[in-house]
């Protein structure tokens, strides 16, 4: 009966799921961690969720499988476990837990999850500590396009020479402060892995989440286009205007800046590997959708505006009586807004991460308080649309 019924979904899942892309190829050698799975997500299979059946109950007779547990076992063995993984790797896309399929068709569809999953939706939303979990998992791999190769970068080069500049202790006039001290805590495009308590360096695993993590900020063999060589130089140096951080290197000749000057030059420009063009920022969508937020009330917090008309980011004032911002006051809103965020990744932009709960990713500190609990919350989405490059009007393009 439950073969039947199995049978069933599963045809069912074809016609609705008729859109998804297909499965990706499964990588010639993995770079997931093998431990991590066998200790970590594996329990997840077995775990009995309220108001649901438990992974293994349907996947030990449907896809993907799930070897079943003899009579008194309570866990996989070694053998069984490595065949679990070669399985269940081909539904995730390492580095990647939101392409994963693993962790996004059993996800509450208002929380971001897939169409349809035979089995329901055993979570909530993505704070669930199951779900951080394979995420975690998930990150312990590479991301295929972006591997050293497809750069052109050198991972060992960057891992001996480059990555300590981020945990160097610095003096007080030294800029604002050790790298890591923000990189690891604010959302920026340049979001290290934090140290794990006790470690005074990143594992290897870790080290290559900052290397991916790296390569955005960086222009291969185009030094004085990457942002990791020009925001910490002086700008009398050949640095850029400005960075939050304070200017680390006075001059061109700092061992630092020469160090990631020269693991810049040595990848060839490789168009493949450039950055894709960021979308532009639609200043009718702010106008409309997200002025409204920061105007609105939420329980238990102030408006942002009420903070925000006196600290920055600035917003402007209303005079008395006016409900929402004029068209030349939108535009001023518009040009100080923008620049706290990175077009075309909600995640790196502190519009969206400052005022978010920690416990789902959210930044180390806000002087606002927590706005919103969980990515889904309409606001961010809404925000995150914004910054993705979302237009009002699909005619007016
Ligand atoms: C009640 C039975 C049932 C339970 C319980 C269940 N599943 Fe499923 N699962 C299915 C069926 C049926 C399919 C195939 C149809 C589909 O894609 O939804 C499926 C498909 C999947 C797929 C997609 C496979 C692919 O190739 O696209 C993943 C991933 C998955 N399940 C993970 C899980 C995880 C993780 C759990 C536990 C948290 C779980 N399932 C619990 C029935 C179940
Ligand atoms: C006091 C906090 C702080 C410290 C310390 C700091 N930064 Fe930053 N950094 C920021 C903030 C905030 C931003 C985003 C705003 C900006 O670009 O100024 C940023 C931006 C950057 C960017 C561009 C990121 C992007 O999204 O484009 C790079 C690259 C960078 N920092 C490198 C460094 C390096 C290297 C160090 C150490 C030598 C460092 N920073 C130290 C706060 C800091
Ligand atoms: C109770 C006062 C208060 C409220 C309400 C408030 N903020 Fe803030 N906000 C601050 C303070 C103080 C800072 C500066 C310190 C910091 O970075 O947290 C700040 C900083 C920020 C920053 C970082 C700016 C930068 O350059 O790094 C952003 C983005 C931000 N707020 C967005 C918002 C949004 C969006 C809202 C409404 C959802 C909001 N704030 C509500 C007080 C507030």
């Amino acid at each position: 009966m439950r073969v039947l019924l199995m049978v069933f979904s599963v045809c069912a899942a074809a016609a609705v799921a008729g859109a998804q892309p297909p499965a990706p190829p499964a990588p010639a050698a993995s770079t997931l961690d093998f431990e991590f799975f066998r200790t970590r997500v594996q329990p997840i299979f077995l775990a009995k969720r309220p108001g649901h059946a438990r992974c293994i109950t349907c996947h030990r007779t449907g896809t993907p499988r799930l070897i079943e547990l003899k009579d008194g076992q309570t866990m996989w063995d070694e053998a069984q476990s490595r065949r679990n993984f070669e399985v269940w790797q081909r539904v995730v896309v390492p580095g990647d837990p939101e392409a994963s399929r693993l962790l996004m068709h059993p996800l509450a569809k208002s929380a971001g999850g897939d169409v349809f999953h035979g089995g329901g939706r055993h979570w909530d939303s993505k704070a669930d500590p199951e779900w951080q979990t394979l995420a975690a998992w998930v990150r312990t791999g590479t991301p295929a396009a972006t591997t050293t190769q497809g750069s052109g970068l050198d991972f060992d080069v960057y891992r001996s020479r480059i990555e300590p500049i981020f945990l160097k202790e610095r003096a007080p006039n030294e800029g604002a402060g050790m790298c890591i001290g923000c990189h690891a805590r604010i959302a920026t495009r340049l979001r290290l892995q934090p140290l794990s308590p006790g470690a005074t360096t990143w594992t290897e695993a870790q080290s290559r989440q900052n290397f991916e993590v790296v390569q955005r900020v960086v222009v291969p063999g185009d030094p004085a286009a990457s942002p990791l060589a020009i925001h910490p130089l002086a700008t009398a140096a050949g640095g850029d205007a400005q960075h939050t951080g304070g200017k680390f290197w006075t001059s061109a000749d700092h061992p630092e800046y020469q160090a990631v000057v020269t693991w810049i030059r040595s990848a060839a420009a490789n168009p493949a590997a450039a950055a894709r063009p960021a979308p532009t920022l639609d200043f009718a969508f702010f106008r409309e959708r997200v002025q409204p937020i920061f105007l609105a009330k939420r329980p238990g917090h102030a408006r942002c505006i009420t903070c925000h008309r006196t600290g920055t980011p600035r917003l402007i004032e209303l005079p008395a009586g006016q409900a929402t911002w004029d068209e030349a006051q939108s535009r001023q809103n518009f040009e100080v807004w923008r620049r706290v965020v990175v077009p075309g990744d909600p995640e790196a932009s502190r519009l969206l991460m400052h005022p978010l709960a920690k416990s789902v990713g959210g930044d180390v500190f806000h002087g606002g308080g927590r706005h919103w609990d969980s990515k889904s919350d309409p606001e961010w989405q809404t925000l995150a649309a914004w910054v993705r490059g979302e237009t009002i009007t699909r005619s007016s393009r």
